[in-house]
């Protein structure tokens, strides 16, 4: 294992993928090889064969995914193809060439109904398309690069970039005068730039140890603290000063194509512990959001 890695971070110009753009510049002796997906399609196994043999990258981080939750179920040969099929093809090369794989997954893999944040060996229960696909692409890797594949299952990821819950509250906040929002989906948001920095975390962690073993397996990552998506919304309304009344409601009363889970609390002690990682809560993560414009 070099000294200074070589990176190659997948789907680049998605929301996760920015994040790790924008805090490459805090590692100026680090190779990043950004490439969206105009650069490099995973679903093209002879074209990710040739791309990660030619860069020879020590790292390959995947921000790559197919992330329309309620169209996946129109469209689930497509999820298949970029959740599933896509980080198969990735497992199966970055072993053959040496390369440690992480790959970002979903809370949403649980459908649990008891109500205490979930460790890495709950069952998993996908209700949905992108579930589904999301949870064959984490098989996927941990049996194809059992030596170093990490699958991070995050939930609720927001961030300065792209399309999410933050950003829409806040359109649709200053266009309404009242907003429903559900509040029996219980969960924890995620600041996409914290999970991008504990991950370099863990990619500094392992170069010192020189020992890239210890990333494989399933790992959870979110910020800390619990909330509802009521929860998350009037905070969001708070912090920006929005001119609208949030309204809690049901899920029955906000129907959606595709079936989320009531309760996706991630347990983070494991990654905590292993790599000595800090969570801050979700409500700083989305002052800094705030801060960011
Ligand atoms: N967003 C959430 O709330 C959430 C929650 C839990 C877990 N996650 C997981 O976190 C990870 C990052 O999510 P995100 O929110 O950053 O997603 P995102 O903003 O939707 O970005 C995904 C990126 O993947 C690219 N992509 C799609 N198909 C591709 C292909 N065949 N080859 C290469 N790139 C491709 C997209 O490029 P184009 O736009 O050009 O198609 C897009 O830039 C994903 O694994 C997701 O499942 C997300």
């Amino acid at each position: 294992m070099r000294r200074h890695p070589v990176l190659v971070v997948t789907g680049a110009r998605g929301q996760l993928g920015r994040c790790f753009e924008v805090l490459s510049r805090n590692y100026p002796e680090w190779t990043f090889i950004m490439a969206g997906s105009s650069e490099l399609d995973i679903t093209q196994r002879c074209a990710l064969r040739h791309f990660l043999e030619k860069n020879r990258p020590d790292w390959c981080i995947n921000c790559a995914a197919y992330t329309a939750v309620d169209r996946a179920e129109s469209e689930p040969l497509q999820a298949w193809r970029v959740n599933a099929l896509g980080p198969r093809y990735l497992a199966e090369i970055c072993a053959q060439v040496g390369c440690a794989l992480i790959h970002f997954s979903t809370d949403y893999v649980y459908h649990g109904r008891h109500y205490l944040p979930l460790r890495e060996d709950a069952s998993p229960r996908p209700r949905s398309v992108y579930a589904r696909t999301k949870l064959a692409g984490d098989r996927a890797v941990l049996r194809l690069h059992p030596k170093a594949g990490m699958v991070i299952r995050t939930s609720w990821l927001y961030s300065p970039y792209g399309q999410n819950f933050a950003h829409t509250i806040t359109r649709l906040g200053q266009q309404r005068s009242e907003l429903r929002v559900v509040f029996d989906q219980i969960g924890t948001p995620t600041y996409a730039p914290h999970l991008a920095q504990a991950v370099l975390h863990v990619i500094e962690y392992v170069q010192q140890q020189a020992n890239p073993t210890v990333v494989s397996g399933v790992w959870h990552y979110s910020n800390e603290g619990v909330c509802s998506w009521y929860d998350f919304a009037q905070a969001i309304a708070d912090l920006k000063q929005l001119p609208c009344r949030i309204i809690p409601i049901r899920t029955e009363e906000y129907p959606t194509a595709a079936i989320r889970p009531p309760y996706s609390v991630l347990d983070k002690t494991k990654i905590k512990t292993a790599f000595g990682i800090e969570i801050l809560h979700w409500r700083r993560g989305l002052e800094l959001w705030v801060a960011q414009g």
